[in-house]
């Protein structure tokens, strides 16, 4: 049985004072009805500590959204594995879309974020998905494939049961586009298909991969219940306690 995930992506939103309020607003809706499913929350690295103090004892992960390679050294501005560790987090995210165009990220530097990332103890989510004029191009698969290979390559079966998945085409990401719960199977059936020719049946069949782009409350259920989606990662709808609760319960 795989673990049905949904997570909340804050991305550069939320101090530590508004991410506190919101994870204990979050903590408040689970106490009442607890998830189904895991619950994650990805906030900006500064607001880390306050949320992990306000989630701490619950059913509740915190992950960063982003870190470096490097243990520890002359790397201005970066963060380390063993850092995110250290600040009460459990997961993290690798090559999510904003960091490989906006930030210019490239498989062979997402390969080593990955492996420092399991080296740490991390459970990180793998962030893929095509841009609009690749999935126009019929060249969808082709990306994701690419991807895939290009940050999975050395990784042995043993961490790959660490590693989760996120397919998130990068035209349905805050756009209100939400892929249809025909084409995120479709494209979630391909990965699962790229995970079992190259670690075999059985790690293709306990790998969660979530779905992200424009979930909300009323999409999430439809999402959801498709058999190849195994949970969300909600970026806009999870700034609010209520449509973040409300997507969980639709789990
Ligand atoms: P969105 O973001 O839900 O606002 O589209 C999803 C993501 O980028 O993870």
């Amino acid at each position: 049985m795989r673990s049905i995930i949904v997570a909340g992506n804050w991305k550069m939103n939320m101090d530590p004072q508004s991410g506190a309020r919101l994870a204990a607003g979050i903590l408040k809706g689970l106490e009442k009805k607890p998830a189904g499913c895991v619950v994650i929350l990805f906030p900006p690295s500064v607001t880390i500590p306050a949320v992990v103090e306000t989630v701490e004892g619950s059913q509740i992960g915190v992950g960063g959204q982003n870190l470096y390679f490097e243990e520890s050294g002359a790397f201005t501005g970066e963060i380390s594995a063993g850092m995110l560790k250290g600040a009460g987090c459990g997961y993290v995210l690798v090559g999510h879309s904003e960091r490989r165009h906006i930030f210019g990220e490239d498989s062979e530097l997402l390969a080593r974020k990955l492996r420092a990332a399991l080296d740490s103890g991390l459970a990180p989510v793998l962030c893929v998905g095509e841009l609009l004029d690749q999935r126009e191009s019929g060249d969808a698969e082709k990306v994701v494939r690419d991807q895939l290979g290009g940050v999975l390559e050395g990784i042995d079966d043993r961490e790959l049961t660490r590693v989760m998945i996120a397919y998130e085409p990068v035209w349905a990401i805050g756009t209100g586009k939400t892929a249809t719960p025909e084409d995120a199977a479709s494209m979630h059936a391909v990965i699962r298909e790229w995970i079992s020719s190259s670690f075999g049946d059985d790690a293709a069949e306990e790998m969660t991969i979530m779905y992200g782009g424009s979930v909300k409350p009323h999409n999430a259920a439809t999402l959801l219940s498709e058999q190849e989606i195994d949970g969300a990662l909600v970026g806009g709808a999870s700034l609010e306690a209520a449509s973040f609760l409300d997507i969980i319960r639709s789990v």
